[in-house]
């Protein structure tokens, strides 16, 4: 293991019937509330209408900015900071998916900065102060509801990237497993492979004795993988509804990644391709990530087999390492493929049109990942192969 430092702050609160702890968390923090939701959703599942009554309760004076976007816009988050500086608000609440969170994450940021809100996300300028803000969560995917990430789109400039600091933890995050019920089939489909993929980018790394962490990593993803296929035909099912949940937390709340860095060099691919075509996050993530797995495959053969064999259960007898593991990759695409989610960049009608955009993206702040570092070229054979 490398050296670590472990710091998250942000309160759970789990299980159902658990909204009314907002008149208990919310007082701490001031009045005036500003409440940041999607594009209707929670209007039309009647969360809305629970929040506007439980901010009545305690007399809190509600301002609302609605019509967060799927990729959530810089411009969205420029309007939610100019309404915390004109009326002085003192508290965000975010009901929503992790676009909704991202955006608010933002909001917290730049409402105690005098300069332009993209030089936070472009880390120009520090976040040095942040208006604090809590959560109550609606979809299981990204894990934002306990983690200081945010990642916001500038549609303007093509431009889609992941910042955040240790004063954009939530300061509590309200997960009710019946507020994701009415969460369509593809979105649970999206949120199933997101989280996944966040396992998958921690369990890729080249550090050595992380005995507990790959067990951590691979009975995450075996729970994940136990229950997607039964809660995609069954959506109103709690116990479906609660494991996959309190799963996408674990995945990106930072338990999982002690020890080491991860590798995220898909998140970044894909990122590029959202950046340019606004596709579904999870969906891309799907497209993509059995095909870097694919390109990075002889940097550690060894880490692959493991997946294969231990998450998987591809049988080894007779196999060299590299056919256990490609066969893992295979059953991972496999079972995406089971569950609907999308395989091919042309599934979004996307074609080679703009590769060498995406590339552009994709390297702007230059090579990355931790596990094999990616350049242009194996940006684009990714690309390529996803076709
Ligand atoms: O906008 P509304 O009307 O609320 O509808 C949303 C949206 O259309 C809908 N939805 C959410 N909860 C619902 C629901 N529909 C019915 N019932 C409910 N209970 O689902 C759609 C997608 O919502 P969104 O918030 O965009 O999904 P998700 O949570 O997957 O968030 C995706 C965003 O998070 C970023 C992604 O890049 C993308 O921009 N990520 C954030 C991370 C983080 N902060 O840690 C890490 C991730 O890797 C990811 O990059
Ligand atoms: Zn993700």
């Amino acid at each position: 293991m490398e050296q670590f430092t472990f710091y998250n702050p942000t309160k759970l609160i789990f299980g159902k019937d658990t909204l009314s702890h907002l008149q208990t968390e919310i007082p701490t923090y001031g009045k005036k509330v500003l409440v940041v939701y999607g594009g209707g959703s929670i209007k039309r599942s009647g969360l809305y209408d629970k929040v506007m009554k439980e901010l009545q309760e305690i007399n809190a004076e509600v301002h609302e900015l609605g019509g967060v976007e799927p990729n959530p816009r810089l411009t969205t988050a420029q309007k939610g900071i100019e309404i915390c500086k004109a009326e002085g608000i003192d508290f965000l609440l975010a009901v929503g998916g992790g676009s909704v969170i991202d955006c608010t994450k933002l909001i917290s940021a730049g409402s105690k900065y005098d300069g332009d809100a993209w030089n936070l996300v472009l880390r120009k300028a520090e976040v040095k102060e942040a208006l604090p803000f809590g959560t109550v969560l609606t979809l299981a995917a990204t894990g934002s509801e306990m983690n200081s990430g945010s990642v916001i789109t500038n549609w303007e400039t093509n431009e889609k990237y992941g910042w955040g600091s240790p004063l954009t933890f939530p300061k509590f995050s309200i997960l009710d497993p019946t507020n994701t019920f009415t969460v369509p089939q593809n979105q649970t489909i999206y949120g199933i492979v997101d989280m996944m993929s966040h396992v998958f980018e921690q369990y890729f790394h080249n550090v050595t004795n992380t005995p507990l962490q790959d067990r951590l990593c691979e009975g995450t993803l075996r729970t994940v993988m136990e229950v997607a296929p039964k809660l995609v035909n069954d959506l109103e099912n709690y116990e479906y509804r609660e494991t996959i949940l309190y799963s996408g937390t674990i995945a990106l709340n930072g338990m999982l990644q002690m020890g080491y860095r991860g590798d995220w060099a898909t998140h970044n691919i894909e990122h590029a391709v959202s950046a340019v075509y606004d596709i579904p996050h999870g969906g891309g993530l799907a497209i993509l990530f059995p095909n870097w797995m694919k390109h990075t495959l002889d940097t550690n053969v060894a880490r692959f087999k493991q997946l294969a064999v231990r998450v998987f259960d591809v049988n080894p007898d007779g196999k060299s390492d590299r056919e256990v593991a490609l066969e893992g990759i295979e059953k991972l695409r496999s079972f995406w493929n089971s569950i609907g989610a999308p395989s091919r960049l042309a599934d979004y009608d996307i074609d080679d049109e703009k590769l060498e955009l995406m590339a552009d993206k994709a390297m702007a702040r230059g090579e990355y990942g931790n596990f094999q570092k990616l350049n242009r070229e194996d940006t684009l054979a990714i690309y390529r192969a996803s076709l």
